[in-house]
C-alpha cells in the first residue's frame, strides 16, 4: 500500500511543473519542411494525429513528408509527400498508413548517421514523432547528435508516458479490452468459473486497472502494486463465502507474479475444486476503429505537433494534462515514470465488496 501512496507526490510535482515545461525554449522559426512518422507498437488513433498534422501543416503552409515504417524508413529513404489529400479518409481507421516498425538499426551510430543523410537530402528542417517511450529515447538521442528539432505525440495504447493523461489509443484499447471482458464474463457466469484475463500494457497497469474497474472484475493485478497468490486466493475464497459463483481477475502484462497463466496455475493448486479458464486477450487491443476520445486527443496533438515546431520547441513530447497542451521534454517523458492515480486501487477494493 506505501508504494501507492508514494505515488500521490507525482500529482503534486507534475502540478509543479508545468509552468515550466510548457515554455518554448527558444524563439519562433519559419520552418518550411518537415516530416512525420510512426514507430513502435500502432496504436489507435495514430492515423488521426498523421492527418491533424498534415492538415495543420499545409493550414500553415508547411510542406509536410511521411516517412514510413519509423526510423527503418528514415534510415533507407522511404519518405514520401503528403497533401490534405493523402490523409483522407483515415481519420476512423486503426493502425498507421504510415506503418511502425522497431528499428535495430537506428539503435547503432552508423544507422542514425544515414538517416541524417537522407533528411538533409530532402531539407527536412523538423520531425514530428508519433510513438511511445523507444520512439522517443531515439528521438532524444539524434536530437543531441544532429540538432533536428523534433516534437512528440504520445502513440501506444499503455498509457505509460509521463508528461500526458492520456496517450493516443488508450482509451480505444481500454474500450476493446471491456467488449471482450462483458462477452467472458457472459459465459463465466452460466459455467459458474473463474476467469483470468490477461490485457497488455508493457510494465504498466493502465489498462488492466481501467478495464478491471469497468467491467465489474473482483481483483485486479498490476504492476504498480504487491499483489500476491495468497491475496488471489482470498479473494476468490471470500467471494464462494458471499454466494457468487464466478470471477473476474484482470492480469496487466507486466504483473510481477507473472502473466494470466502463470498466477492461474499457481492459484490452482491451492483451489483444485474452482472451475478456471484463462483468456489472453493480445493484439486485438491494438486494432480497431478509435474512439471519439481518441479521435479528438490525436486531433488536438497533431495541431500541437505542428505549432510546437513553429514556435521553435524541439526535443519535447506534446501532451494533454488537465484539458491543456502541455510540451515536456523528452528527457522527463522516458526517464519519469506515470503512476495509477491511488484512487483507482482503492476503486477496485471498493467495487468488488
Ligand atoms: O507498447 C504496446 C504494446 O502493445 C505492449 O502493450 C505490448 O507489451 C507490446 O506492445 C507488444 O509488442 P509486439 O507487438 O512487438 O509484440
Amino acid at each position: 500500500m506505501s508504494k501507492v501512496w508514494d505515488m500521490a507526490g507525482y500529482w503534486f510535482s507534475l502540478h509543479h511543473l508545468l509552468q515550466e515545461i510548457s515554455e518554448p525554449d527558444s524563439e519562433p522559426n519559419n520552418m518550411k519542411k518537415i516530416a512525420i512518422f510512426t514507430s513502435g507498437g500502432d496504436s489507435p488513433g495514430m492515423n488521426a494525429c498523421v492527418r491533424a498534422a498534415v492538415r495543420a501543416a499545409v493550414y500553415y503552409n508547411i510542406e509536410i513528408y511521411g516517412i514510413r515504417r519509423g526510423y527503418t524508413g528514415m534510415i533507407k529513404g522511404d519518405i514520401v509527400m503528403l497533401d490534405s489529400k493523402a490523409v483522407s479518409n483515415t481519420v476512423q481507421r486503426g493502425g498507421t498508413i504510415l506503418k511502425s516498425a522497431r528499428s535495430e538499426e537506428f539503435r547503432t551510430p552508423e544507422g542514425r548517421k544515414k538517416a541524417y543523410e537522407q533528411l538533409t537530402a530532402l531539407g527536412i528542417e523538423g520531425l514530428i514523432a508519433i510513438g511511445g517511450n523507444g520512439t522517443f529515447t531515439g528521438s532524444d538521442i539524434f536530437y543531441n547528435e544532429y540538432g533536428i528539432p523534433t516534437v512528440g505525440a504520445p502513440g501506444t495504447i499503455d498509457n505509460d508516458l509521463y508528461g500526458t493523461d492520456y496517450t493516443i489509443g488508450f482509451d480505444t484499447a481500454v474500450n476493446t479490452a471491456l467488449d471482450a471482458i462483458d462477452k467472458i464474463r457472459d459465459t463465466a457466469d452460466s459455467h459458474d468459473r473463474i476467469f483470468f484475463i490477461e490485457v497488455m500494457g508493457r510494465d504498466s497497469g493502465y489498462i488492466a486497472i481501467q478495464s478491471g474497474i469497468g467491467g465489474g472484475a473482483e481483483l485486479v493485478m498490476v504492476p504498480e502494486t504487491n499483489s500476491s497468490i495468497e491475496e488471489v486466493i482470498e479473494t476468490l475464497k471470500g467471494g464462494w463465502n458471499r454466494l457468487k459463483t464466478s470471477s473476474i481477475i484482470v492480469v496487466a502484462e507486466g504483473e510481477d507474479e507473472g502473466g494470466a497463466i502463470a498466477v492461474s496455475n499457481r492459484v490452482k493448486k491451492h483451489v483444485p475444486y474452482a472451475d478456471i479458464r484463462v483468456t489472453t486477450l493480445g493484439h486485438i487491443q491494438r486494432g480497431g476503429s478509435p474512439s471519439a476520445y481518441d479521435r479528438i486527443l490525436s486531433s488536438r496533438l497533431g495541431v500541437a505537433a505542428v505549432e510546437g515546431l513553429m514556435q521553435g520547441r524541439k526535443n519535447v513530447m506534446a501532451g494533454i494534462i488537465n484539458n491543456e497542451v502541455v510540451y515536456t521534454p523528452f528527457k522527463e517523458t522516458i526517464t519519469l515514470k506515470k503512476p495509477i492515480h491511488p484512487d483507482l486501487i482503492r476503486l477496485v477494493n471498493i467495487l468488488s465488496v
